[in-house]
């Protein structure tokens, strides 16, 4: 029988690339989202590409009743966990939403998969939470700690998870820490489609290339880096899509919990993801450097060698292909999915 995946958040950006890659892989899959943050033509597209149907709810992780229905109406045999708020910003503003949305909602859907005998779960967590770490590349190992409300709902999922885990060995439980995801699927059909004002690198400078921006602003060249930005692991989505199928399938190997960090190992400054942007766009990218950004590190990036040794899994796409396959969808979709 084919294996049902649970995809939370699965109209948004990396879920919608992570639904593409699991009805690829053969599973079906059902889409809880309540649209908050996406568009169902995310998921309209990902039919068109794969030739196979979602099953779309749109539903809210604050409803427990709308989870259960779920659980009831299909066979669900993991959950993968992206829903959720993200903007760093708006967390601070409005650290209720955020709790309410990322923890209480993941307790809610933890608390349905527990009813439901469902116990395997793959959720996405952030390199957020290694805080300013004091060296890189970052491991596992490292100490976890949050300067922002975001990256204490990630936090603090993880630790409810890990308790979850302990409390009950049939937990199957995965923390993946993406560090930073960009690009797109390469047929341009599907991508990130910020809302508003993007606060992320790369949707900022495909959005100046294409003419909806004036001017990227460069938050401090006076770091202790090599050119004096901010240092970064960027990851291709599809990558990082990829390494989902992998844990939804590495599931009956691992047992309890199990945290793993997703990046590629390389990292790049702002100026070469401008330059790196440019090359393969042909456009320039107008830019002029500002302060700092409050709350910015130096430099974050990972050694990836457990994530790609347990899940027998590589990030092989490099920055060249990240730009390319972001500008083809930024220049097919300049105002996104919207019309
Ligand atoms: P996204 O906003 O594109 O996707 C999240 C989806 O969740 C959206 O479709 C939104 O409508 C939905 N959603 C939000 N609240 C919901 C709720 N209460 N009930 C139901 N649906 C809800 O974001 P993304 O970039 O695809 O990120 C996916 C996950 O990965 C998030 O948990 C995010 O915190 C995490 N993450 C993202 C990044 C990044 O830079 N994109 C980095 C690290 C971790
Ligand atoms: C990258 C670099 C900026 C925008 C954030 C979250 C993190 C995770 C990923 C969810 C930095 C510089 C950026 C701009 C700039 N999200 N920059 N001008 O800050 O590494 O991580 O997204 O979990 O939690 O904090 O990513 O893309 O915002 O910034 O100069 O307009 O680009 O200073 O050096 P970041 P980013």
């Amino acid at each position: 029988m084919l294996q049902t995946i649970l995809v939370t958040g699965g109209s948004g950006y990396i879920g919608s690339h992570t639904t593409l890659l699991l009805l690829k892989a053969g599973f079906e899959v059902v889409v809880l989202d309540n649209l908050s943050n996406s568009s169902l033509e995310s998921l309209h597209r990902v039919e068109k590409i794969t030739g196979k149907k979602v099953k779309f709810y749109q539903a809210d992780l604050r409803n427990t009743q709308q989870i259960a229905d779920i659980f009831n109406e299909n066979n669900i045999s993991s959950v993968i966990h992206f829903a959720g708020l993200k903007a760093v910003g708006e967390s601070a503003e409005i650290p209720l939403d955020y709790y309410e949305q990322n923890i209480s909602g993941s307790i809610n859907l933890l608390k349905v998969m527990k009813e439901f005998n469902c116990s395997q779960i793959v959720f996405s967590s952030s390199a957020t939470v290694y805080g300013d770490p004091a060296s890189v590349p970052i491991n596992e190992s490292f100490p976890t700690s949050a300067t922002n409300p975001y990256g204490r709902t990630k936090l603090f999922v993880e630790e409810i998870m890990r308790d979850l885990a302990h409390s009950d060995p049939s937990w199957n439980i995965i923390l993946l820490r993406y560090f930073n995801p960009v690009g797109a699927h390469e047929s341009g059909l599907i991508g990130e489609d910020p809302q508003g004002i993007p606060n992320n690198l790369v949707p900022f400078i495909s959005q100046v290339a294409v003419g909806e921006r004036e001017k990227l602003r460069i938050f401090g060249d006076d770091y202790s880096t090599p050119d004096g930005t901010g240092v970064r692991d960027y990851i291709h989505v599809m990558d990082l899509a990829a390494a989902h199928v992998k844990a939804v399938t590495s599931h009956v190997k691992l047992s309890g919990i199990t945290t793993l960090n997703l990046g590629t190992g390389n990292g790049y400054s702002v100026l070469e993801m401008v330059k790196a942007f440019e090359k393969e766009s042909g456009k320039s990218v107008a830019y002029e450097i500002v302060a700092r950004r409050s709350g910015d590190i130096a430099e974050c990036w990972t050694d990836p060698s457990l994530a790609e040794k347990t899940l027998n899994w590589k990030a092989n796409r490099g920055l060249a292909e990240m730009m390319k396959d972001t500008w083809r969808w930024q220049n097919n979709n300049p105002k996104g999915y919207k019309i």
